[in-house]
């Protein structure tokens, strides 16, 4: 069986000066539209929650059950894989939106774009206290998205069982952003 890197390596396509010039943006597409690719990809986005040791150690306290209660994935691309996961684990997902979508009371993290500042919001009865919530995105950059993502979780009250991505692009420095969140990316390059 060919290793999950490799797999999601060889499927994504690179796609030079989008959606800047000098910007080669990875385009993930293609690895879930590939069903054997895209079950592999879920499969190994829950892992991380049933072997980090702090998420390990959560599920201990509560043995037999699974590593997580819910999982959040963040607009737009995280939508697709946290549906997936959750359906596949018997949980349920929520959505961490971009700001202006969600309509009831809600909380709000501002993150840094590479121009600026955008918004991310999170209902208030998304997350209860104590839950553990597996947080899922495609891409982790420069980390700025999930760090807003986590801050929405923890302010709930809810334990980040863990942050699992398909892709981590090294250089832009996002895993060490997240600290002390460890980051499970199944392709780092
Ligand atoms: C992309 C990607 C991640 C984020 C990573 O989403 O899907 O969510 O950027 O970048 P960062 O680590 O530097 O924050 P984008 O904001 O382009 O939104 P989209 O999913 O709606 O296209
Ligand atoms: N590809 C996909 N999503 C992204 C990228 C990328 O290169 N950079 C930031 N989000």
């Amino acid at each position: 069986r060919q290793p999950i890197d490799e797999l999601i390596a060889g499927l994504t396509v690179d796609v030079p000066d989008h959606p800047e010039p000098g910007i080669v943006f990875r385009d993930l597409t293609p690895v879930f539209a590939d069903g054997p690719a895209f079950r592999r990809v879920v499969d190994g986005l829950a892992a991380p929650a049933h072997s980090d040791p702090r998420a390990a150690a959560l599920a201990d306290a509560r043995a037999g059950e699974r590593a997580f209660d819910v999982v959040a994935g963040v607009e737009a691309r995280g939508f697709l894989l946290a549906a997936a996961v959750a359906l596949d684990a018997g949980v349920g997902v929520v959505p961490v939106r971009k700001a202006g979508k969600l309509p009831r009371e809600r909380i709000a993290a501002d993150y840094a774009l590479e121009y600026g500042i955008a918004t991310l919001e999170l209902h208030t009865d998304s997350v209860r206290p104590g839950q553990r919530v597996l947080v899922v995105d495609d891409v982790l950059a420069t980390g700025g998205t999930l760090t807003a993502a986590i801050a929405l979780v923890e302010q709930l009250g809810g334990v980040v069982a863990a942050v699992a991505v398909v892709v981590e692009l090294a250089a832009l420095g996002g895993r060490e952003r997240l600290a002390p969140h460890t980051v499970h990316a199944l392709w780092t390059t």
